[in-house]
């Protein structure tokens, strides 16, 4: 294992999340502030080339899995020729994708045939009308659509993502469970975070053994499974259903002590927790024409300083970060 991206506490950062895009053609209420954000100007973004070279480098130090994010990477244009790119990196073994799924019907087999892995999918209600008020924008037949192609593709299991909100969508726990009887789906409930612009509150939030309560409610049989070694999600599912479902407890019961997530935003900054504002820019170095050595010594002295564990739901919703927009998940 390559020192660079191990940091002080022995935590080894093999999966790399790149956002491709600051655009989306959602509008998310939880996800950035309702008259939008400051776009960078495209020649403050990162070039395919830009991204391809740091994907090379990060794999060299041993990165494993690369997530593509957003915004919504699907809008961008070489989305299906940076997967090619990425697939033809020796060393990375999976490349994963998380998109709203909009766009995710037409562009499924060319995803595919290019080397996607895996694919998670946003979807917080099943209420068309709800999804309309939630993100601002009409689709939600599309993104059924994508889900469904998906799985027909044989992406196993298809991860839905489903925000939990109090008022907004914790009446549909049970029909997302049901979900995932016939169907090859792991259903992730995931904690309300609070990020810049998106006016979370603690009452807003659902907490994972609320949502467990609600659950074993209706099937008492609920099990839990065992999660993988850097799973976001805690497992279970119901004897006998094809598919599971899964709780992402950042809030409640955060898991930072197996993070092995680092990210790069569009805007080419090296991030090293979801959490906080400390950033660096790797497209400057970069661009700056300094030696690979510097880059990969600035990329460590960033992974050095990464806290063990992000600071609780109240501080970190008083702290300087970006709307989870210009994160990416
Ligand atoms: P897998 O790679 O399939 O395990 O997916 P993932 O859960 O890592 O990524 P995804 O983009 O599907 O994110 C689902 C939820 O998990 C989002 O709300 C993310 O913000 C959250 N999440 C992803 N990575 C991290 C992380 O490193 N820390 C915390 N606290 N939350 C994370
Ligand atoms: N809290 C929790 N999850 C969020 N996501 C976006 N904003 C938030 C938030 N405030 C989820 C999206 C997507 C993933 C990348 O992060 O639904 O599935
Ligand atoms: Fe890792 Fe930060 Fe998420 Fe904790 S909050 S799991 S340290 S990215």
């Amino acid at each position: 294992v390559s020192p660079t991206l191990m940091d002080r506490f022995g935590r080894n950062h093999s999966y790399l999340r790149i956002s491709l895009t600051e655009r989306c053609n959602l509008r998310c209420q939880y996800c950035m502030p309702e008259d939008g954000v400051k776009l960078t100007p495209n020649s403050g973004l990162l070039t395919t080339d830009e991204i391809i070279t740091l994907a090379k480098l990060f794999v060299q130090e041993g990165v494993q899995k690369i997530r593509l994010t957003g915004g919504e990477p699907l809008i961008r244009k070489d989305v299906v020729d940076i997967i090619g790119r990425l697939e033809q990196i020796n060393g990375l073994k999976t490349i994963a994708m998380t998109t709203n799924g909009i766009l995710l019907n037409r562009k499924l087999p060319e995803l595919k045939r290019a080397g996607l892995d895996q694919l998670n999918i946003s979807l917080d209600t099943l209420v068309p009308a709800k999804f309309e008020f939630l993100t601002r924008q009409r689709g939600w037949e599309q993104v059924m659509k994508g889900i469904d192609h998906a799985l027909q593709l044989g992406y196993s299991p298809v991860k839905v993502n489903c925000v939990v909100m109090r008022g907004f969508n914790e009446d549909e726990i049970c029909d997302f469970v049901r979900w995932t009887e016939k169907k090859d789906l792991d259903i992730r409930f995931i904690e309300y975070m609070p990020f810049g612009g998106n006016e979370w509150n603690s009452k807003k939030m659902v907490t994972y053994l609320e949502m467990l309560e609600t659950i074993k409610r209706e099937w008492a049989n609920l099990s839990r499974l065992k999660d993988g070694l850097n799973d976001t999600s805690k497992a279970y599912k119901i004897p006998g259903w094809k598919g599971q479902v899964g709780f992402i407890t950042s809030m409640s019961e955060h898991f930072c002590g197996s993070c092995n997530r680092l990210r790069i935003t569009a805007d080419g900054n090296l991030k090293v927790c979801l959490f906080g504002s400390s950033e660096v820019s790797l497209r400057d170095i970069l661009r700056s024409g300094i030696s690979q050595e510097h880059l990969l010594e600035v990329i460590s002295t960033a992974v050095k300083r990464k806290k063990p564990q992000h600071a609780g739901m109240f501080n970190i919703n008083k702290m300087k970060n970006r709307p989870m927009i210009l994160i990416g998940g």
